[in-house]
């Protein structure tokens, strides 16, 4: 029983990581590598020059629109501008980064609780559409941002394209 009321603590927690970020639309739209690139193709796109990360993420969410997901854009809480560009490792409790699939109207969002990456998916008015499994559960952020130590820093990945 305690074990039971202690999960649903944590798990209660866990959810309530970080909110919406209503302001979303004022955040620092950032140039990063994937932004230059553009837009995430369809499955049958050649990205053999790209990074293993950025392959992998292609193979991730190609199917999830016909055509693939499209245009994106990377914005930054106000409050993690300076972390972002460093890619410290060391960010504020709160939302911080969106990865914005501009076609599909969704945001891929990163907040952070006690310095740990969380990871949650809304569309653009804020609803918390993150699912249980498959490509848009936190489970598969999780692989990938936390799974490519070597190229992802306490889960920011991207860096400020130069
Ligand atoms: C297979 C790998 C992979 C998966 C899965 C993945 N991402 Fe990412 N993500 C990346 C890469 C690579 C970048 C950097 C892109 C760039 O150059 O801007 C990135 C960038 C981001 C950013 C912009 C901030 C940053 O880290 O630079 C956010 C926010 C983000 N992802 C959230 C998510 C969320 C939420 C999920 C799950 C629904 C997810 N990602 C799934 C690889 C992945």
């Amino acid at each position: 029983m305690k074990a039971m009321v202690l999960f649903f603590l944590v798990s209660v927690t866990f959810n309530f990581a970080f909110e919406f970020p209503k302001e979303w639309k004022t955040w620092k739209s950032t140039d990063t590598t994937l932004t230059k690139i553009g837009a995430l193709p369809d499955c049958d796109a050649d990205v053999d020059a790209l990074p293993e990360i950025y392959q992998e993420t292609v193979f991730t969410y190609c199917e999830v629109k016909e055509g693939g997901p499209g245009k994106v854009g990377v914005l930054v809480s106000k409050d993690h501008t300076e972390a972002y560009s460093k890619r410290s490792g060391t960010y504020k409790d709160g939302a911080a980064f969106i990865l914005h699939l501009k076609d599909l109207k969704v945001l891929f969002t990163t907040g952070y609780k006690d310095n740990t990456p969380v990871y949650k998916v809304f569309t653009e008015e804020g609803k918390d559409i993150t699912a249980k499994s498959g490509p848009l559960s936190a489970n598969t952020c999780i692989t990938c941002h936390t799974g490519y130590r070597n190229f992802c820093k306490n889960g920011q990945c991207g860096a400020i394209a130069k």
